[in-house]
């Protein structure tokens, strides 16, 4: 029996293209592993109803982690409408697969290197080395929102907190609330996680990214539960920043900065930010990591006017693939890949169109590969 039992989730489009380059890459680092294919994406939403199979499921449940490619995802009305004759009218409801898996299996941390290879003629400067780490599954994307709003609860908040009443006029279908939702379990996780990181990998500092002087009890409560975590990390400087101050910073010093810690939602918009420093979406890798289980995948989705033609860049895939060796503890190897990666981008002889090359998915994957 090989060491680690991988979940290999390709997708649709170009996600069973930069897997294909994966595959080569994991074969020349030798990983003990034994690699489980498992369906998902937007073909088995049209075929099955579900994009997500329960059989995918029990799979990654047999598995250590899942690497995956991209889905294809479309609005309401096309999923309808693609959905099989045989399925339609019988209360089907398309859901992101991978948004339940991270619900699932609890992968509340998003984690997000930015790094610029050396030599990238996509880094918007030398020298980034940033880390986000996204709280994955609370904040203002819990989910829970109103429209239009009950009366009742307009009474209830208004009674809690008299700021309420400033909005006691407006029709109950001309106003809409989305709950921001921290906890304190949330947040020390999240924020425990970005700590070990910084530790671990050597970085110095953490900069916890929120807005306590508006948004004063959900910032609030991270900021608290962050410097009572910095006080077990004497070597590492706890930073405190706002939100949109931030978004200038790292425009003008993004080198300053080290691991980043952050909501779901401000998570979301810095590290889109962070990752277009380094050179967008060939090179955004993400883990989906929780306490037992993760998944990693290139940030992408499944570009479907490039699937199959072996154009894209698989740098993403394969960063998604040397984070996963990071989290089963294949350091060495990890590294390996990594310095891989750096010496094919920094000779620049193989570079997809989004380098300015011509090279194909399988070139880069190859050449990386002899570097191993
Ligand atoms: P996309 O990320 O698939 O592609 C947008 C454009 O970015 C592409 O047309 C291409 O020009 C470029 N691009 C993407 N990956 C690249 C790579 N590795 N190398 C070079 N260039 C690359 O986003 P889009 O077009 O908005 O969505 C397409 C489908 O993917 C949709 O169905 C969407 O719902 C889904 N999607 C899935 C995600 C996932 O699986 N995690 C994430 C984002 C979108
Ligand atoms: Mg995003």
């Amino acid at each position: 029996m090989a060491k680690y039992r991988i979940a290999w989730m390709p997708g649709d489009g170009i996600g069973v293209d930069v897997m294909e380059a994966a595959n080569i890459v994991l074969d020349h680092l030798a990983l003990d592993a034994d690699y489980i294919h498992a369906d998902i994406g937007w073909e088995f939403w049209c075929k099955e109803g579900e994009a997500l199979p329960q059989r995918t499921i029990d799979i990654l449940k047999s598995c250590d982690c899942g690497l995956f490619g991209a889905i294809t995802s479309k609005p309401k009305d096309e999923a309808e409408m693609e959905l099989d004759a045989s399925l339609k009218g019988k209360g089907y409801v398309y859901s992101s697969p991978i948004v339940r898996l991270r619900q699932l299996f609890d992968l509340y941390t998003n984690l997000r290197p930015c790094k610029a290879y050396q030599g990238n003629p996509l880094n918007y400067k030398e020298c980034i080395d940033l880390v986000v780490f996204r709280e994955n599954t609370e904040g203002l994307y819990s989910g829970i929102e109103f429209f239009p709003l009950p009366d009742e609860l307009r009474s209830t908040i208004t009674q809690y907190n008299p700021k309420m009443a400033r909005f006691k006029d407006v029709p109950a279908d001309e106003i809409a609330i989305t709950l921001r939702v921290v906890t304190e379990k949330g947040a020390r996780r999240i924020i425990s996680k970005a700590f070990e990181y910084a530790q671990k990998f050597g970085y110095r500092t953490v900069t916890l990214v929120e807005k306590p002087n508006v948004l004063r009890e959900t910032s609030g409560l991270m900021t608290r539960v962050a410097r009572e975590i910095s006080n077990e990390y004497p070597g590492i400087d706890l930073w405190e920043t706002n939100i949109d101050a931030q978004m200038m910073w790292l425009l003008k010093n993004p080198e300053n900065y080290g691991v980043m810690v952050t909501s779901n939602l401000f998570g979301d918009v810095l590290s889109d930010l962070a990752a277009q420093l380094v050179g967008g979406l060939g090179f955004a890798a993400s883990g989906n990591i929780g306490d037992h289980f993760a998944v990693f995948e290139p940030t992408h989705g499944s570009a479907p006017k490039y699937a199959g033609q072996y154009k894209v860049n698989p740098n993403a895939m394969l960063i998604a693939t040397k984070l996963m060796l990071e989290w089963l503890g294949e350091v060495e190897k990890a590294q390996v890949l990594d310095d891989a990666i750096q010496q094919v981008v920094v000779e620049g002889k193989v570079r997809t169109y989004d380098m300015g090359g011509t090279s194909t998915t399988i070139d880069i994957a190859q050449a990386v590969a002899e570097k191993i």
